[in-house]
């Protein structure tokens, strides 16, 4: 399998160290030999037809920035759209930075692929939630698979629990905490009766949320998760703007003391019942979802199996990086099996 990977930060790098480390068991275990033909950057390109040394790729971005640094196979003038253009590859990985505005630059890089008859895994959240009809209508259209399993829960199996594991079942209702972030600065005003703007300094010390925490606070990042799951899962035909999103910070000490008076806290959750929303909501301390710091859990509801919750670390590079090989992985799965028939 031929890969050309777009975008090579935390989880593009991730994603190659991973390779490095398992490579003999995914040939031995699974029958795919992924081979890493071309990585982009902002900087450019690196191609090599015959598969990047992934070893000297990580050390050459860490030493120069880009990997179009390299002296044998680097292109400063091959842009991301060009090399998914004239890279003979299978499937191209889209690990850029999201953008809930237009969704670019990921979104001309997976159109541009599905066009050029490769497969996409993405882990980008900002062109699926502007745009997941159309995208899966193109992808369809050009006879070619989208996956995205690292976009909701990082490395944490959400999607393939209701799409896989519950098979046959009717999802009625989904809610979950699908945001470390939040959920680390919510968890600490309850637990150590801070401030939000206190929580939020430490989240920020300690990496958990960007310089600008809107996307996380304002709960767009639930809200973009929202979308996916219920487009993935419930065959709603949702986009951003369809979702009612409501942020973290108007949420107060005195509202948390409250909500613990009655046994409770208070979460940020995304959820799809008739409605698409993101709320601060008081949850019982019992409930399975109640998880703490920077976990996610998500429940299904369906009609015959009842409630389950799944709980997990969320993001992290390693955690993307192994969403992203199952993505592979599935898609592998699907070739042979249509191969078969
Ligand atoms: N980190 C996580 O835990 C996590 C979890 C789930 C999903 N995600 C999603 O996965 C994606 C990658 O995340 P990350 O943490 O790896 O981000 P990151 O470290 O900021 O890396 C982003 C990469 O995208 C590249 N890039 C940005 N704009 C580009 C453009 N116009 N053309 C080509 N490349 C461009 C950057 O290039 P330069 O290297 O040249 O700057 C960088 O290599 C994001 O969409 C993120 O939301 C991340």
């Amino acid at each position: 399998m031929r890969i050309i990977l777009i975008g090579y930060g935390v989880v593009g790098q991730s994603f190659t160290n991973m390779l490095l480390r398992r490579r003999h068991e995914t040939v031995k275990d699974y029958g795919l030999n992924p081979k890493i033909v071309a990585i982009a950057d902002r900087g450019g390109s690196a191609v090599n037809p015959k598969g990047l040394d992934l070893e000297r790729m990580l050390a050459l971005k860490k030493q120069k920035g880009t990997v179009a640094a390299d002296r044998e196979f680097g292109r400063a003038d091959l842009s991301p759209l060009e090399a998914i253009t004239s890279v003979e590859a299978e499937v191209v990985v889209e690990a850029s930075s999201t953008n809930v505005k237009n969704g670019e630059p990921g979104l001309s890089h997976i159109k541009t692929a599905f066009k050029t008859g490769k497969h996409v895994v993405t882990t980008n959240k900002g062109p699926l939630a502007l745009a997941f009809p159309a995208l899966t209508e193109l992808a369809d259209y050009n006879k070619v698979y989208l996956r995205f399993s690292g976009t909701v829960g990082g490395g944490t199996p959400v999607l393939e629990l209701a799409k896989k594991c519950l098979a046959g079942d009717k999802i009625l209702a989904i809610r979950g905490i699908l945001n470390g972030t939040t959920n680390y600065i919510l968890t600490e005003m309850a637990e150590k009766h801070v401030t939000f703007q206190q929580a939020l300094d430490s989240a920020q010390k300690l990496g958990y949320a960007e310089t600008d925490p809107s996307m996380d606070v304002d709960g767009i990042d639930t809200a973009c998760k929202v979308v996916i799951m219920g487009n993935w899962i419930m065959n709603k035909k949702l986009t951003l703007k369809d979702v009612d999103i409501e942020g973290i910070r108007g949420v107060t000490l005195e509202a948390l003391e409250k909500a613990a008076k009655r046994g409770n806290t208070i979460k940020l959750l995304g959820s799809i019942d008739g409605k698409a929303r993101v709320a601060p909501t008081e949850v019982s301390r019992h409930d399975p979802l109640c998880v703490s710091g920077v976990l996610n859990a998500v429940t299904f509801v369906s009609e015959f199996a009842g409630e389950e919750t799944i709980i997990g670390r969320g993001a992290g590079g390693p955690e993307t990086a192994s969403a992203i090989l199952r993505d592979l992985l599935d898609i592998r799965h699907n070739l042979a099996d249509k191969m078969l028939t």
